[in-house]
């Protein structure tokens, strides 16, 4: 099951590299690192996980979602979420909650989910490097409206990826990267307050947190 998932994975990204960003799942150490201010969190949580996949990190939140707290899966591919629906959301973990409609799927862009204040913790696992600039603005712009305020925004990205990527690109694409990355250091400059770097990952990756202290976009 898990070489079908990395075949399913490697397809989609051959198929569209500007969404999936990625040649295969997160493994669990980076999972577990992305996870980490949840984990530590011992008051009731309302979880967004945004970019799940075909649920690397969704399974790790599985193991560690408390009976008070909620989570809501955001993925934009159909077949990923399809897979989650069959793999992952009915796993012996996932179904009292889902049964008790702690567990949502939201089948639709990160963009488009509407809500304001309503999350301690977003998860995400969207490639901001294959981003053109203006979606990586949208989506930051998004979380920080999604997040209460306090709550915490956690990614990754592969380690000097946007130093290699803009070394090995040229042109507009070189461009696009660059105001990416400078956008990227401006909120880590800001706004990080804890980084895992995590090896065992292929390629490792740092996870980073994030809190926008007032809330406010
Ligand atoms: C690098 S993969 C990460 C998958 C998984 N979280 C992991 O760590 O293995 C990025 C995922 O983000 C999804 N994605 C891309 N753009 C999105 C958007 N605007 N809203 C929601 N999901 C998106 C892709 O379909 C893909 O499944």
């Amino acid at each position: 099951m898990a070489l079908v998932r990395r075949l399913q994975f490697l397809r989609s990204y051959l198929r569209q590299p500007g969404v999936v960003g990625s040649i295969s799942p997160s493994s669990l150490a980076l999972a577990s690192a992305l996870c980490d201010p949840f984990r530590q969190s011992d008051q009731p949580a309302c979880v967004l996980e945004v970019g799940a996949g075909t649920g690397a990190v969704t399974r790790h939140l599985g193991r560690i979602l408390g009976d008070s707290d909620t989570l809501d899966i955001c993925e934009v591919k159909h077949d990923f979420v399809e897979a989650l629906r069959k793999d992952v959301l009915s796993h012996r973990n996932f179904v009292p909650a889902v049964t008790s409609g702690r567990v949502q799927l939201l089948r639709v862009p990160v963009q488009e989910i509407e809500h304001k204040d309503r999350y301690d913790f977003v998860i995400s696992g969207l490639p901001f490097t294959a981003f053109k600039l203006q979606e990586v603005l949208d989506v930051f712009r998004v979380v920080r409206r999604l997040l209460k305020p306090g709550g915490v925004f956690s990614y990754f990205e592969y380690v000097g990826i946007r130093r290699t990527s803009r070394l090995l690109s040229m042109g507009n694409r070189r461009e696009r990267i660059r105001g990416v990355s400078s956008y990227l250091s401006n909120n880590i400059r800001s706004h990080q307050f804890q980084r895992h770097t995590v090896l065992r990952n292929f390629p490792p990756a740092h996870a980073r947190h994030l809190r926008f202290d007032d809330g406010r976009a």
